[in-house]
């Protein structure tokens, strides 16, 4: 009985192992994942670049970076906030939108497309290291 119960610990002992070093495992990358990942990023960052000086993104000739020159004035840190625009607490992407829709009066970008994305990865890149602050005016 009392070898029963010792192999039952023992299995169990052996199976918490297995399965923690498995999860370690999972954690763990290599210097040249990093480095991927961070190319990949700052390629999706300089398509939002390159959608932010676009006078293709809207309709009517204007660029984001008209009035927002490397996304000046854009305060990513402070979303989600309050926008009188829109009345309630928005996200970054729908005030995208929304200077899309009004000063370029374009046509909204999906919300999770790759487009809206670069756009977000962009202004976001620009203001890195700034602390979070949202909901801030
Ligand atoms: C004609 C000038 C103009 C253009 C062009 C313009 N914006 Fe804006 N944008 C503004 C103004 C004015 C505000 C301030 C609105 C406010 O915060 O009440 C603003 C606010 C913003 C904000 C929020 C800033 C904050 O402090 O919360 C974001 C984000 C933004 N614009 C993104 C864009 C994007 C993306 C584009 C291009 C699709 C764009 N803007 C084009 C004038 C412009």
């Amino acid at each position: 009985m009392h070898r029963k119960v010792a192999l039952l610990s023992l299995i169990v002992v052996v199976a918490i192992l297995i399965a923690g070093g498995i999860a370690l495992m999972a954690d763990e990358f290599t210097a040249k994942d990093q480095q991927r990942w961070q190319e990949e990023f700052m390629s999706v960052v300089q398509t939002g670049r390159e959608l932010w000086v676009s006078p293709e993104l809207g309709a009517n000739g204007v660029a984001c970076a008209q009035c927002h020159p490397n996304a000046a004035n854009t305060h990513p840190e402070t979303y989600p906030k309050f926008q009188q625009q829109l009345g309630r607490v928005i996200a970054l992407r729908e005030m995208i939108n929304w200077c899309l829709m009004n000063p370029l009066e374009g046509v909204p970008l999906k919300l999770d497309g790759p487009r809206m994305v670069a756009i977000e990865a962009y202004v976001a890149y620009e203001r890195r290291g700034v602390a979070m602050a949202p909901g801030k005016h």
